[in-house]
């Protein structure tokens, strides 16, 4: 099997690659089909996917049975101050990639967000609920997935929330490091969503790849839903980091960009078919930092 990875330097990228080139994570062996395959790891300096010529010439010289794109424009804020750029990698990417992938007989495994949602709700959104993103991301976003679908007949759309893996900036790295530096963190309270782990992300796509499954599944971790308080106060205590963590709202946290108040996911169609791998969000999170910590010598 030649499968392609795009965006590959960027937390989900990084785990993917990892879990195809051992052949195992810490959640399991993946799939037969799936072992010994030939990777290509590519981010933008290998293939930019906003290329469609480029992108057309890495298909006709690799043949790629399986693409993972994980490339994207994820700066929530960034999207909203360049719109332009925002569609071009979030939208136009992955119409080229779903294109090219019609053309060669592949097999497109798309990332997406809880932000394709308005992120009013009071229950977890499931695959079959309305979209109506509030800000540029969750917009773009939603175009990128509608060309996927429309474009590319074997496709999957796999929409994620609150990711957090060992390589980039995310929120758990921004706590700990916060926390180290100011002694006292405030975090907003009434914002509520999934944390997620890369590692459970990963596998699940890998495993997913490897079904016939087409469509749309919300892959995030398990358990009760929580706001980035409690999601904060984790890491917190499980660092054995002895800090202060205090509530905020968001209206005392403003950003540029609209950030929505519950858009947390339910996995239903991962339950209806190949079965739902993600860990309780707790779990995987202590399991991450175990090992972030020690790798990094803060344990
Ligand atoms: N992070 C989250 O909390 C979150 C939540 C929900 C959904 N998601 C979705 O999950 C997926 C993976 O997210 P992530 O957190 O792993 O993202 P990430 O760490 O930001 O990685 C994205 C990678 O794509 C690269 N890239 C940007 N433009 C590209 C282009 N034109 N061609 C090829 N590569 C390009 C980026 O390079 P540069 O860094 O140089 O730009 C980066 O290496 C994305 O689809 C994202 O929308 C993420």
């Amino acid at each position: 099997m030649k499968i392609l990875i795009t965006g590959s330097n960027g937390q989900l990228g990084t785990e993917l690659y990892k879990i195809l080139r051992e052949g195992i994570s810490e959640l399991g062996k993946i799939p037969e089909s799936l072992q010994d395959s030939i990777v290509f790891a590519t981010d933008v300096d290998e293939l930019d996917i906003t290329d469609i010529k480029a992108v057309e010439k890495f298909f006709s010289k690799n043949k790629p049975d399986i693409v993972f794109n994980c490339a994207a424009m994820t700066n929530v804020d960034g999207c909203e101050r360049d719109e332009e750029i925002a569609y071009r990698i979030n939208a136009e990417g992955p119409k080229n990639l779903a294109t090219i992938s019609q053309c060669y007989g592949a097999r497109l495994i798309h990332i997406s967000t809880d932000y394709v949602f308005f992120g009013d709700g009071t229950i977890p959104y499931n695959e079959s609920d309305t979209t109506n993103p509030n800000t540029v991301y969750g917009r773009s976003k939603l175009a990128g997935e509608q060309f996927v679908l429309n474009l590319c007949a074997n496709s999957c759309v796999c929409r994620t929330a609150w990711l957090y893996g060992y390589v980039g900036n995310n929120f758990v790295k921004t706590m700990l490091r916060l926390a180290r530096e100011k002694g006292t963190l405030t975090v907003v309270n009434d914002q509520v969503g999934n944390p997620t782990s890369a590692v459970d992300l990963a596998y699940q796509l890998v495993l997913l790849a490897a079904s016939q499954e087409m469509g749309i599944f919300h892959c995030t971790c398990n358990g009760e839903p929580v706001s980035w308080y409690t999601f904060a106060k984790r890491v917190v205590e499980k660092a054995k980091l002895d800090v202060s963590v205090n509530a905020c709202t968001t209206e005392q946290f403003p950003r540029p960009a609209k950030r929505p108040a519950f858009s947390a996911l339910d996995n239903r169609n991962l339950r209806e078919t190949i079965g739902d791998n993600m860990r309780k969000w707790e779990e995987a999170l202590d399991s991450f930092l175990e090992s972030y910590l020690e790798r990094e010598g803060m344990s």
